[in-house]
């Protein structure tokens, strides 16, 4: 009986130890110590032993019970404290874990959509409306109502991906400005952006890249419109109301004084750098009266109406405007650098 007794003791300690929970533990404190326990039967059977057994065992069976009272508190309350541990790092914030780990981060929108979509609020509170003008364009729209008939040389900047002898994918937003003058009643403001394609690739030019075409129609605007206006648009996208501007003759077919406008460089404050070519300016747009040809192929009287057109390339404004020196960065989704340029 002292045999059996021992075994039945010491696997009611590993039970208590080995509980996993408060409900398992009540459950092994009845099994042993219940009513109908294994401890109280025993003692219940003592009344058929003898005297002396009665003495030994009565008194051995009563010093067990109360030791494996106290092995179930010890570990009830071990149970209550890892519960509370438990509660507390569920209930834990971890501050530090990185933003862009988290599966549910919301996505946002790519930089030069960002970028596209600042311009496009900035010129509708002044007036411009946003259009859309396809990018399957025909010959017509993308360089003959431009003011260059087949065969002129400024075609042949463009690189263009023709999809048959007279339809191309268009090389500019240009287009808009016809599609505009044809559609829209005078005077106009328009804004339009997208995407444009042209044969090259390189370090700064990918076969598609983005463009904003503005063009502004009424009686009596002038160059200095002109200047003020896109000087002002400069100053509010770089976010430097000081940066220095020039606007530099140039030529395109469907302008007339036709002019390019460079900011100060602003990577080396104009103390001659890499980026900007070690000239201390950098192009930003291609802008100018909108030649007298244009509007009159596009049925509009050139001595009641002047107007002033421009263009420029997101990705360059993009580049500026985030500090972001490789172009190509813009189109091989990374997250890591596209979540970097949202503001
Ligand atoms: N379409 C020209 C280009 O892609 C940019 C341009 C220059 C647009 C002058 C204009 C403008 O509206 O007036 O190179």
């Amino acid at each position: 009986m002292a045999d059996e007794l021992d075994e039945l003791i010491s696997q009611a300690i590993d039970a208590i130890q080995s509980a996993p929970d408060v409900r398992r533990l009540h459950d092994i404190k009845v099994y042993y110590l219940g009513k109908k326990g294994q401890f109280t039967l025993r003692l219940k059977t003592l009344a058929k032993r003898t005297a002396d057994e009665q003495r030994v065992y009565g008194k051995k069976l009563n010093a067990v019970k109360a030791d494996l009272a106290r092995h179930i508190h010890q570990r009830k309350e071990q149970l209550d404290a890892l519960l509370v541990q438990q509660r507390i790092a569920d209930e834990t914030i971890d501050v530090t874990l990185p933003v862009m780990d988290d599966p549910l981060a919301y996505g946002g929108s790519h930089p030069v959509i960002h970028l596209l979509g600042e311009m496009e609020s900035l010129f509708a509170s002044i007036g411009f409306d946003s259009i859309f003008s396809p990018e399957i364009e025909s010959d017509y729209y993308n360089f003959a109502a431009l003011n260059m008939p087949p065969h002129h040389p400024a075609r042949a900047m463009h690189d263009s991906f023709y999809l048959d002898p007279t339809t191309v994918l268009r090389t500019h937003t240009s287009p808009a400005q016809v599609r505009a003058m044809e559609t829209q009643p005078l005077p106009l403001r328009i804004l339009s952006t997208g995407r444009v394609y042209r044969r090259d690739s390189d370090l700064t030019h990918t076969p598609m890249f983005h463009q904003v075409e503005g063009l502004w129609i009424d009686q009596q605007i002038a160059f200095c419109d002109l200047k003020g206006l896109l000087t002002e648009f400069v100053h509010i996208l770089l976010k430097d109301r000081q940066l220095k501007t020039r606007f530099r003759p140039s030529y395109f077919p469907f302008t007339e004084p036709s002019a390019e406008m460079d900011i100060a460089c602003p990577q080396c404050a104009q103390k001659k750098c890499r980026l900007c070519g070690y000239s201390g300016w950098i192009e930003v747009l291609g802008c100018g009266m909108v030649n007298p040809n244009v509007l009159q192929i596009s049925g509009i009287d050139s001595h009641t109406y002047t107007g002033f057109a421009f263009g420029l390339g997101v990705e360059r404004l993009a580049m500026l405007r985030y500090g972001v020196s490789d172009l190509r960065q813009f189109f091989d989704n990374d997250l890591r650098f596209l979540a970097q340029c949202r503001s």
